[in-house]
């Protein structure tokens, strides 16, 4: 069979997805497009709202070649049919609910994730009349509860930082469609598009910071957010264009050839932290390991349904984590003590449950209760790398 005429395999469409060989210059590999303008072929409008039909490029806030050809390759990735890129994962977090939520509007978010955007919806939304509900996704009943005549949108993040708690996408945007909830956002960047797809398990946006396992070698900042053409049109226009907060086209070209190596460096990343994971269940000052992809993981039967890939990331406990956190600062070879994920080298980073109660999540009651039941007094958030497991284990057992 031709190879056109099939579906293509997910490496294939990680290396040539929204690249081609250059018909001017013959370049075999994607060129970087620095330029911030672009002469057109005819007059257009000049807003961006007013281009009367023309496709070419205008303005690079507006669209660049290089981010493009990225956004292409993203949007082929995670079979979502368009993709917007920002300079952050912030930056498309924020475009997306700024761009989509109003004065008045009902936000039900993950009540554990990422800081930034905890700080963010609990901080600044409420500022713009926008009302948020933090709540525990891994529990359909509450977040039922949660949902009111004026939620416009869901937040959702699995597996979540830092915790390793999963949600079941398909089950909440089922949720979602029954209540007339306008729009189910999945924060992917923990399992990116290789482990996996929430738009196919009915999610309307997919956010990634490009930092992350997408970029993966931890030398350029990025986001996307991917989902309908049509909605993206619309956030290209309100939330890209005039807040701003583009992708450089540097960026893209560095993410653009990290990306064609994710499904590659993803297996490596699985088996390596399969690997580590077992190493720490094993190890006589480790208390507990969170990792889906460890038969002890208490949704473990979820990461087997809803990721292909159980990712690098995991948690682990032990006795006294300030102690164990300084001889990392001061001793570790291999790891790297420092925040961040996802990138070749392994990365590691001491999470005091206290401390992040009073600057970030303020939990109380029955909301601490369940997020101490998978961090306990705190936890080491590890994003295992591509080293060999072997030194990655050597590191750790001198400092634990
Ligand atoms: C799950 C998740 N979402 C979003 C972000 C924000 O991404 P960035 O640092 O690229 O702004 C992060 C950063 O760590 C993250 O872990």
């Amino acid at each position: 069979m031709n190879i056109t005429n099939r579906q293509r395999g997910v490496r294939t469409t990680a290396i040539h997805a929204g690249e081609g060989i250059d018909p001017v210059t013959r370049a075999s590999s994607p060129n970087l497009v620095m330029s911030a303008t672009f002469a057109p072929t005819e007059a257009t409008g000049f807003s961006a709202r007013n281009r009367d039909g023309y496709e070419g490029f205008v303005y690079a806030r507006l669209s660049n070649p290089t981010v493009k050809q990225l956004e292409d390759k993203l949007a082929a990735l995670e079979g979502a049919e368009s993709c917007q890129c920002y300079a952050s994962g912030m930056a498309a977090s924020s475009a997306l609910m700024l761009g989509r939520l109003s004065q008045g509007d009902h936000l039900v978010i993950s009540d554990t994730n990422y800081v930034g955007t905890a700080e963010l919806v609990r901080d600044s939304l409420p500022r713009f009349g926008i009302e948020v509900t933090p709540v525990d996704m891994s529990d359909l009943d509450l977040v039922a509860q949660a949902i009111t005549p004026r939620t416009r949108m869901l937040w959702v993040e699995t597996p979540a930082n830092p915790i390793m708690r999963l949600a079941d996408i398909g089950a909440l945007s089922a949720l979602a469609r029954a209540r007339n909830v306008r729009d189910v956002a999945v924060d992917s960047t923990f399992a990116s598009p290789i482990a996996t797809r929430p738009l196919e398990l009915g999610a309307d946006f997919v956010i990634h910071s490009l930092t992350k396992y997408i970029g993966g070698h931890g030398d350029a900042m990025g986001g996307a957010v991917l989902g309908r053409k049509s909605d993206l049109d619309a956030l290209n226009l309100e939330a890209t264009v005039h807040f701003g907060g583009v992708l450089s086209p540097f960026n893209a070209w560095l993410i653009l050839r990290g990306a064609a190596t994710l499904p590659i460096r993803m297996r490596a990343h699985e088996e390596t932290a399969l690997a580590v994971a077992r190493f720490l269940e094993g190890h006589k000052y480790v208390k507990r390991v969170f990792y889906p992809g460890l038969a002890s993981h208490p949704q473990h039967d979820l990461a087997r349904r809803q990721m292909r890939n159980f990712s690098g990331m995991l948690t682990f406990q032990v006795a006294d984590g300030l102690a164990v956190a300084r001889r990392m600062v001061e001793k570790l070879d291999v790891v790297h003590y420092a925040v961040s994920l996802g990138h070749h080298r392994s990365l590691i980073y001491w999470i005091p449950t206290a401390d992040l109660m009073r600057s970030t999540f303020r939990h109380e009651g029955e909301l601490l209760k369940r997020y101490r039941d998978f961090a306990g007094d705190g936890v080491f958030r590890f994003s295992v790398g591509l080293e060999d497991a072997e030194d990655i284990c050597a590191d750790l057992d001198q400092v634990l």
